[in-house]
């Protein structure tokens, strides 16, 4: 039986929600990796660092005993943010990012950022402080088309914003397209960029295998073949700009399967196996252990793990859902085999 061990994964991007689904989703996380970046888009948004602390303290609270998993908190940027907040939330030692979503390029985006000019003295602050700025990197511009807004963002409003503010630490979150392997290859230091799962694994006829499939939406939505192979080229690659970044989102199961479905894909309960399996295809399992722990560690300035965590490859089902307050999760490959598993010793 193969297996591999790396150091302790952390996952860079992730939702865990908040009330009874937070508590449905956060062990799967906390299984698997020592810290994860925690995503701030509740209702109503994470927006000050009173508010990051209250909801870390939940979400230690919805942990399973003996868990040595840590929340790294983000504030979501809004238009009102102040230079102040940003100077309180690096003070705090708890929050380690700010949120850009522009306002309604995705799920609870509303209060996001309409004109980013707007936050430019906050922006300036963050760059002060070495407070890294995670982008969602998409235009919300209904009138582009869906398969170009992350281009489009990157080059007209990121590009711009990174040149102003040269010293501002960035991660262009989840990217999808071959356009934005090259644009991190070439921007200045200091951009970084996370890399989901499902990118790694599907292009777009996914979402139209037999029918339309809603438990292949999220957002960015997928791209063509030739992205998904440029994404892997670059999460195998050893490149230090690139690492791990699941942005699991779990919505239930009714609000996925409807006319107008959420966008979100959950891979919590088989995140770093997954990746494990996209490596394994690629002939580069040895590069794992820098993608998925060492790398985002490094950008953000925290030392990697001692600890391990060994995997092996032994194929098991994944249920076809869990619960989820009320009703049900559907996970990703929901009845369907993932070929590595966490091997017994780490305590599974
Ligand atoms: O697919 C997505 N789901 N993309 C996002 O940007 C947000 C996320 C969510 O919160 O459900
Ligand atoms: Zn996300």
């Amino acid at each position: 039986m193969r297996r591999i061990t790396i150091p302790r994964p952390d996952d860079w991007h992730v939702h865990l929600r908040d009330g009874a689904t937070l508590a449905a989703v956060a062990p799967f996380t906390a299984r698997r990796f020592g810290r994860a970046i925690v995503m701030p888009n509740l209702r109503p948004p994470i927006t000050t660092t009173d508010a990051a602390r209250a909801y870390r303290d939940r979400i230690l609270a919805a942990l399973p005993a003996g868990s040595g998993f840590e929340p790294l908190m983000t504030l979501y940027l809004t238009e009102s943010t102040t230079p102040a907040e940003i100077a309180r939330a690096k003070a705090s030692g708890i929050v380690h990012g700010v949120k850009l979503y522009p306002a309604g390029a995705t799920t609870h985006s509303d209060a996001g950022v309409a004109d980013v000019r707007r936050t430019d003295a906050t922006l300036e602050r963050m760059a002060e402080l070495g407070m890294p700025l995670l982008v969602h990197g998409e235009t919300p511009d209904p009138s582009v088309d869906p398969f170009d807004r992350e281009a489009r963002f990157l080059d007209e409003v990121l590009a711009p914003l990174a040149e102003r503010f040269a010293s501002l630490r960035i991660v262009v979150e989840h990217i999808t397209t071959r356009h934005a392997v090259d644009f991190i290859r070439s921007s200045r230091d200091g951009i970084a960029a996370t890399i989901t799962p499902q990118h790694l694994l599907h292009n777009r006829g996914a979402l139209f295998a037999g029918g339309l499939r809603p438990h292949y939406y999220c957002l960015p939505v997928l791209k063509r073949e030739e992205d998904r192979r440029a994404l892997v080229d670059a999460a195998t690659g050893g490149e230090p700009r690139f690492f791990l970044g699941t942005d699991s989102a779990p919505h239930e199961r009714a609000t996925k399967e409807a006319a107008c479905g959420c966008a979100g894909m959950f891979t919590a309960h088989a995140a770093i196996e997954l990746y494990a399996e996209v490596f394994d295809a690629a002939g580069r399992l040895d590069r794992l252990a820098g993608f998925a722990s060492r790398f985002g560690a490094d950008f953000y300035g925290l030392a990697p793990h001692r600890e391990t965590l060994t995997l092996v490859e032994a194929p098991w089902t994944v249920p076809e859902s869990y619960p989820f307050d009320d009703g049900r999760l559907v996970p990703y490959r929901a009845g369907a085999a993932v070929r590595w598993r966490i091997d017994a010793e780490n305590g599974e």
